[in-house]
């Protein structure tokens, strides 16, 4: 019998992970189907009884089912209990768990970079904030801060977290070597020409990255390259978030080579 997955937000749009992971399963010769499942609030608990009758092999989750699937589930890792958010569905033996790949997503193009700056910006303060900051973390950045336009919300994030909140009207006053941005500025859109940085306040040497993937090349991005910065693109989060996924599912590791340029 096909083995079945998919996904589960609303309002879900346009995702790439159908893309990536029936790709993924005709690589590994896998009888197994991934699908977009556009999913209410109100039918979390349903579709949670559905994934355990089914049986369905495993689920992405995004917004906005991150947290509230998590009291369903019979365990969850330190990772998903950490970051507060869960975005992966995952059989251990008959134990239904929940992880969060997005740390590792946001983590993996940065180790690939090499050696890194001692200190690093995150703009923002929802779930891909918490991400990033235990992110950091987790690469042993020393110095993180966290700056947000309601600073309450930075400011919770930092007492929790154990860094910096920092005022957002002074985010590009703080010498920061890496800078990641969170915002939904410069997402396609009303808001593509925004971006959460001026061009002429980037520095050689910093490292500007975007979690955002819609476009690719977002002012944001675009103006740090042309200052000769490095950049990382929300689509390599986004490529090893789902590899991640891919590898809890199958066991398998996939050509990262390959994922990335059918994605892109
Ligand atoms: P996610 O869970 O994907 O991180 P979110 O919880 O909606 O998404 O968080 C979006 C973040 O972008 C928030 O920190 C938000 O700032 P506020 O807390 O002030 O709402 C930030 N954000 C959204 N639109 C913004 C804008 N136009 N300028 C600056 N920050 C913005």
């Amino acid at each position: 019998m096909t083995a079945r997955y998919g996904i589960i937000g609303w309002p879900l749009g346009h995702t790439m992970s159908p893309t990536l992971h029936n790709w993924g399963f005709g690589q590994i010769g896998l009888d197994a189907v991934y699908k977009a499942w556009p999913l209410e609030p109100e039918g979390v608990a349903d579709f949670i009884r559905r994934v355990r009758t089914e049986p369905i092999m495993g689920a992405s989750v995004t917004i906005p089912h991150k947290r509230a699937v998590m009291p369903l589930l019979d365990r969850l890792t330190d990772r998903a209990r950490t970051v507060g958010a869960v975005n992966t569905l995952y059989w251990d033996g008959d134990q239904l768990c929940g992880e969060n790949t997005d740390v590792t997503g946001l983590v993996a193009p940065l180790r690939q970079l090499g050696q890194l700056p001692g200190s690093a910006l995150v703009l923002g303060a929802g779930g891909a904030a918490r991400a990033a900051v235990i992110g950091f973390r987790e690469l042993g950045v020393p110095d993180i801060r966290i700056a947000n336009r309601t600073p309450d919300k930075a400011r919770a994030i930092a007492s929790e977290l154990s860094v910096r909140a920092v005022a957002w009207e002074a985010r590009m006053d703080q010498g920061a070597g890496i800078v990641c941005n969170t915002t939904p500025l410069g997402m396609s859109g009303d808001l593509a020409q925004a971006t959460p940085w001026d061009a002429d306040r980037f520095e050689p040497g910093m490292i500007a990255y975007d979690i955002v993937y819609n476009p690719l090349r977002t002012r944001f991005l675009r103006e740090a390259g042309a200052a000769g910065c490095r950049t990382v693109s929300g689509l390599e989060m986004f490529l090893h978030q789902g590899l991640a996924q891919f590898q809890l599912w199958t066991g398998h590791a996939l050509d990262e080579g390959g994922a990335r340029e059918l994605l892109l």
